[in-house]
C-alpha cells in the first residue's frame, strides 16, 4: 500500500509509553535511590556533633536501616524488571518490533542498542563519520529527500539532515523512535515514520532520491534484506542512489567482530538480534536483481558498503 508521504505522522507524534516513565525517570535520575540514605547519614552527623540525646541517635540510626533497604531492595527490584541488557531469548529475529522496542526502553539503552555507544560525544563522532561516508558514496545534495531505513536514534539524521532537502527517518520500533523525536528537535525538514511491518509501504513509488540503510542489515533474516533493497527501488526516483552496509565477513575486522560475538553471551542462539555479516557478493546480488546500475562494493572495515543507481532499462 503506497500512501502520500506528505501525510505521514510527523516526529512530534511518537511519545514515550506511559509505563516507561517511572522507570526511565528513575534509571536517567539513579541518585534518586540512594538520596534518603544520602540525607539521613549527614543529618546523623550533624545531631550527633550537636546533641547527643540517644532519642535523635537512635531514630536516625533507624532511619538510616529503612533507607538502606529502599535503597537496595529498589535497586536489586529494578534490576530483576529490567536487566541491563533485557534477556530476549523468547523472541525470534523476526520479531523486530518487540525485540527492538525493548532494547529501547530507556534513553540510555537505546541509545547503546542503536550505536554501540551512550556518550553522546563518541555517538557524534561515528555519526559523523558516516555521514560522511553517505555524502560521498551516495552523492547527497541539497536539493534530495533522503530516507534512512532503520533510523534508530536518529544520530546519522540528526547531522545529514542539515545537508538535504528533506531527512525521513523509518523505524519499526516505535521506543526507537520516541527517542529519536527528542534528539531531532525541531529540525524543519525531518520526518520520522514507523513501519508497520518489513517493506516501505508507507511510502509512494519514486518518492526520493536517496535511500540508505546502516547498521541494520545484520540484524535482518536474508529475506528481509532482500526486501528491502526491492522496496527502495520502487521508492526511488529514476537516477536515485541506494547505500546499504553491513560488517564485511570478508575482511579482518569484520571477521573479528564476528568470531568476537560468537563468544559472547550476545550469540545468536541466545539472543535474536546478534549480528549475522553479509559479503560484498551478497549485498551487490541484491542490488543487481532488483534492477540497480552502476553496482560497486566498498570495503570499510570493519563494513563492507554496496551502492547502486536507479536507471532506466536501456541505461543499466
Ligand atoms: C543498530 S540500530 C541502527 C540505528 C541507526 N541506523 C544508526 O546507525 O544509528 C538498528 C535499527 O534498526 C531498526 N530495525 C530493526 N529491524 C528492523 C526492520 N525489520 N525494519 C526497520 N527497522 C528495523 C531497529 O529498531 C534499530 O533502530
Amino acid at each position: 500500500m503506497a500512501t502520500d508521504p506528505g501525510k505521514q505522522a510527523s516526529h512530534a507524534s511518537f511519545r514515550t509509553p506511559r509505563r516507561l516513565l517511572l522507570y526511565r525517570f528513575i534509571e536517567e535520575h539513579r541518585w534518586i535511590l540512594p538520596l534518603p540514605s544520602v540525607v539521613t547519614g549527614v543529618t546523623l552527623i550533624v545531631l550527633s556533633s550537636r546533641d547527643s540525646r540517644p532519642l535523635w541517635v537512635w531514630l536516625s540510626v533507624i532511619l538510616m536501616a529503612a533507607t538502606g533497604f529502599i535503597w537496595g531492595y529498589g535497586t536489586r527490584a529494578l534490576r530483576r524488571m529490567y536487566p541491563r541488557w533485557p534477556r530476549l531469548q523468547h523472541f525470534r529475529r523476526r520479531e523486530y518490533a518487540s525485540v527492538w522496542d525493548t532494547l529501547s526502553l530507556s534513553r540510555n539503552l537505546a541509545s547503546e542498542a542503536a550505536t554501540g555507544f551512550s556518550d553522546e560525544k563518541t555517538i557524534r563522532g561515528r555519526g559523523q563519520e558516516i555521514v560522511d561516508s553517505l555524502i560521498e558514496l551516495a552523492q547527497i545534495g541539497s536539493d534530495d529527500a533522503v530516507l534512512e531505513i532503520g533510523c534508530g536514534i536518529g544520530r546519522v539524521g540528526v547531522m545529514l539532515a542539515p545537508h538535504c532537502r528533506s531527512w525521513t527517518g523509518a523505524d519499526i520500533s516505535s521506543n526507537m523512535l520516541a527517542h529519536a523525536a527528542a534528539r531531532l528537535g525541531d529540525l524543519a525538514n525531518i520526518r520520522l515514520v514507523r513501519l508497520s511491518t518489513v517493506g516501505l509501504g508507507e511510502f509512494a513509488d519514486q518518492s526520493f532520491d536517496v535511500v540508505y540503510s546502516t547498521n541494520v542489515f545484520a540484524h535482518l533474516e536474508h529475506a528481509d534484506r532482500w526486501r528491502y533493497v526491492q522496496e527502495a527501488f520502487r521508492v526511488l526516483h529514476l537516477g536515485g542512489r541506494l547505500c546499504i552496509d553491513n560488517v564485511d565477513l570478508e575482511g579482518d575486522a569484520g571477521w573479528a567482530g564476528f568470531s568476537r560475538d560468537l563468544s559472547t553471551t550476545r550469540h545468536e542462539e541466545s539472543t535474536p538480534y546478534a549480528p549475522r555479516p553479509s559479503t560484498a557478493a551478497e549485498l551487490t546480488t541484491y542490488l543487481r536483481r532488483a534492477g540497480f546500475g552502476k553496482i560497486s562494493a566498498h570495503h570499510r572495515p570493519p563494513l563492507v558498503i554496496a551502492t547502486g543507481i536507479k536507471l532506466n532499462e536501456q541505461n543499466r
